[in-house]
């Protein structure tokens, strides 16, 4: 890191329309304060960044169907998201919103700059307008049938049911999701980044000088730069973001990508007066943490508009992970598939640690990856209680017990107690290694590696069998447990904080910078305080109440999208006047024997009464029949069923999961009444 002074270390900024969620955490957050709390401990000068996307058309869509303003919208978001956040640890120096004064006189004079130096090509074109509602309609705003499968149901810009990404003039019969009117196209112009003018410089920059990037990244680079750029419009028609600073662009904003990303700059700015030895002193390091949809902007279109501006410095890397996936499904904000952060925060108090351990020892940083409340419990009771745990556990109550809590301490060593003394400087190392190349997750499992070696010193040395015979060498085992025990309250610092903070509290010390790792970090005589368990089980109870959740969205999803069956052929009216339907009522009821769907029901027609056998027992109780209004098809040929005779047919309306309810009139009516 020699080439750098400081490290600015940015997270992609959530859009504010919702909560987050395990995949955002997985891919971006955990890992962003991973490494950033290992710079810190290593001295390095560090900024980190994050902060609420709140432009852009999902939002005022989210807003216009509450029936609020995009404010409202995002100032609830941004708050929960702020929070949870927070509560989880991940240790921003600041959490910004892209709604704030500062962002919007920052982007604005940046894209000022960018105009006045002849930065953006002009161009005219032809865009969706709604007349009633007086504005262009972005792509999301407008729905029409699918040119390629049908679906009426289509977007402007993708069509869901058959994932074809489309633009709004491929629809067939295009309307408003405005005011539901006819849209005409009408003559727009729109501000466009040339990003063809950058393509030989980004190819030069990446191509040639970061080859070391991930291979997922540099390969996305790779192929956007060798399919060709084209220019890309940075201004909308649209009335939710930052206006575009222009007399003759009034009714503008800007897009909402060209803006985010300054939000950046804007939290930068807002975090420190110094602010601009972060963005243009060469020797600032800058790293962005995203998730793979992201990459194109981060590695391509914001670069190009940083080089176009001038003074700015781009960034060293761009670690970005792909998807987290939940119980083997894609994780979906609209279908409520997801783990929300503020949610599993309420549901395990104090189990931040467990989250964090779980999603770096299990993140997508090579390909996707399925998170699972089954491998969460396991690695929950397998590896943070069961070796981790147990290991600081068993060290500290023996030296409490043996000790009264004193480092004791060493007499001559065996040759399997220096080996072990010499593996922890190998670990650490391996660690170390694994964090300067964005592997957390091998970081990770060489934390607890150094936990085992813990653990089998431990159950290889007995010290509650030696203690009766010989206490120098116990003595010796303990110190060695608590060298240990002291470097992993440092090494596993940047994962699990709140752990590496309570076993701090346990052995009674200040936090230890990471350089001075190693033999002799925690001194013979030193006073431990007492301690407590560093991890609990977690139960099955616990486990099943979220599979339980996750299982109820399922079904509601399924229900939702539950597609109805085609219709009948046509009928003539005479059909449809042959069927006699009256109101009527259930005066008796049983259950059919030795069946499990009939029902015998005795129905007042009006006319007279009659059995009717119904299928309708799984759904109802003798009991709560009688009494009931229902409508029956009285002039229905009789038929027999298990023996009975049943003179009709009651209507039922089922649901696609197979729930029955009667269909009968909405206010009490007499019976006998005509239904037609
Ligand atoms: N809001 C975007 C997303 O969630 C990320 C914006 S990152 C920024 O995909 F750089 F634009 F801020
Ligand atoms: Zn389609």
């Amino acid at each position: 890191m020699a080439k750098f002074k400081r490290n600015l270390v940015t997270t992609a900024l959530p859009y504010a329309n919702g909560p987050v969620h395990i995949g955002h955490l997985a891919g971006v957050y955990v890992p962003a304060d991973i490494y950033v709390r290992y710079l810190r401990q290593k001295g390095e000068e560090v900024v980190f960044i994050g902060g609420s996307d709140e432009h852009g058309v999902p939002i005022t869509i989210k807003a216009q169907k509450e029936g609020v303003t995009p404010q409202d919208i995002v100032d609830r978001y941004h708050n929960i998201i702020k929070e949870s956040f927070k509560e989880l640890g991940i240790s921003f120096d600041i959490y910004s919103r892209t709604t704030s004064k500062t962002h919007h006189e920052l982007s604005s004079a940046f894209f000022t700059k960018l105009h006045e130096d002849g930065k953006f090509v002009e161009k005219t074109t032809m865009q969706f307008y709604d007349e009633k509602a007086e504005q262009f309609l972005a792509d999301r705003y407008i729905t029409g049938k699918c040119p390629h499968c049908g679906n009426e149901n289509a977007y402007g810009d993708q069509c869901e049911a058959c994932g074809t990404t489309l633009n709004a003039t491929d629809l067939i019969n295009p309307l408003s999701a405005i005011t539901g009117n006819k849209p005409e196209l009408k003559e727009t112009k729109h501000w466009y980044l040339p990003l063809d003018q950058y393509e030989s410089w980004l190819k030069e920059w990446i191509i040639e000088g970061h080859k070391e990037w991930k291979p997922n990244v540099y390969g996305q680079c790779k192929s956007w730069l060798d399919s060709g750029l084209h220019p890309r419009a940075v201004t909308r028609d649209l009335n939710w973001g930052v206006p575009v600073p222009l007399e003759e662009a009034k009714g503008k904003v800007m897009y909402v990508w060209f803006d985010a990303p300054i939000g950046y700059i804007s939290a930068t700015k807002e975090f420190t007066p110094d602010w601009e030895k972060y963005w243009k002193d060469p020797e600032t390091r800058m790293l962005h943490f995203i998730g793979k949809d992201n990459i194109v902007f981060h590695c391509i279109i914001f670069p190009a508009m940083l080089k176009a501006e001038g003074s700015y410095i781009v960034p060293d890397n761009v670690p970005a992970n792909e998807f987290l996936n939940l119980e083997g499904n894609k994780i979906s904000t609209s279908k409520n598939w997801a783990v929300w952060l503020h949610e599993y925060l309420r549901d395990f108090e104090d189990k931040q640690d467990v989250l964090r351990y779980v999603l770096t020892a299990s993140a997508p940083e090579t390909k996707d990856n399925d998170f699972t409340w089954k491998d969460f419990q396991a690695r929950n009771n397998n590896e943070l209680v069961a070796i981790y745990g147990n290991f600081i556990n068993r060290v500290l109550v023996l030296t409490d017990k043996y000790f009264a809590g004193i480092v004791p301490e060493r007499g001559e060593l065996t040759d399997y107690d220096k080996e072990v003394l010499a593996d922890i400087p190998h670990i650490i190392a391996r660690v170390e290694k694994n964090l300067n190349t964005f592997h957390f997750r091998d970081g990770l499992k060489e934390c607890m590696n150094l936990a085992r070696l813990g653990n089998k010193y431990l159950a290889d040395t007995e010290p509650w069998k030696v203690i009766k015979t010989d206490e120098g060498r116990v003595k010796t085992i303990l110190n060695i447990c608590l060298q240990i025990a002291t470097n992993l309250s440092t090494l596993t610092e940047p994962f699990i904080p709140f752990s590496a903070k309570k076993l701090r509290a346990f052995l009674n010390i200040e936090p230890i910078a990471w350089d001075k790792m190693g033999d002799g970090v925690i001194a013979v005589g030193h006073q431990l305080n007492k301690s407590e368990l560093l991890f609990d089980k977690i139960e099955d109870e616990q486990i099943q109440y979220q599979v339980d959740k996750l299982l109820a969205t399922k079904k509601s999803n399924e229900l939702e999208n539950a597609q109805a069956t085609p219709a009948k052929p046509n009928i003539t009216f005479d059909d449809f006047a042959k069927m006699d339907i009256r109101v009527g009522k259930i005066v008796e009821a049983e259950k059919v024997a030795k069946t499990k769907k009939l029902m015998k029901l005795t129905v007042d027609t009006g006319i007279d009464t009659r059995t009717v056998v119904s299928g309708i027992a799984e759904h109802y109780t003798a009991e709560e029949l009688v009494g009931q209004q229902v409508s029956i098809l009285v002039n229905l040929e009789a038929k027999m069923l298990k023996g009975i005779e049943s003179q009709g047919m009651i209507l039922m309306a089922e649901n696609a999961d197979g729930v029955l309810s009667f269909v009968r009139p909405d206010k009490e009516v007499k019976t006998g009444s005509e239904i037609r």
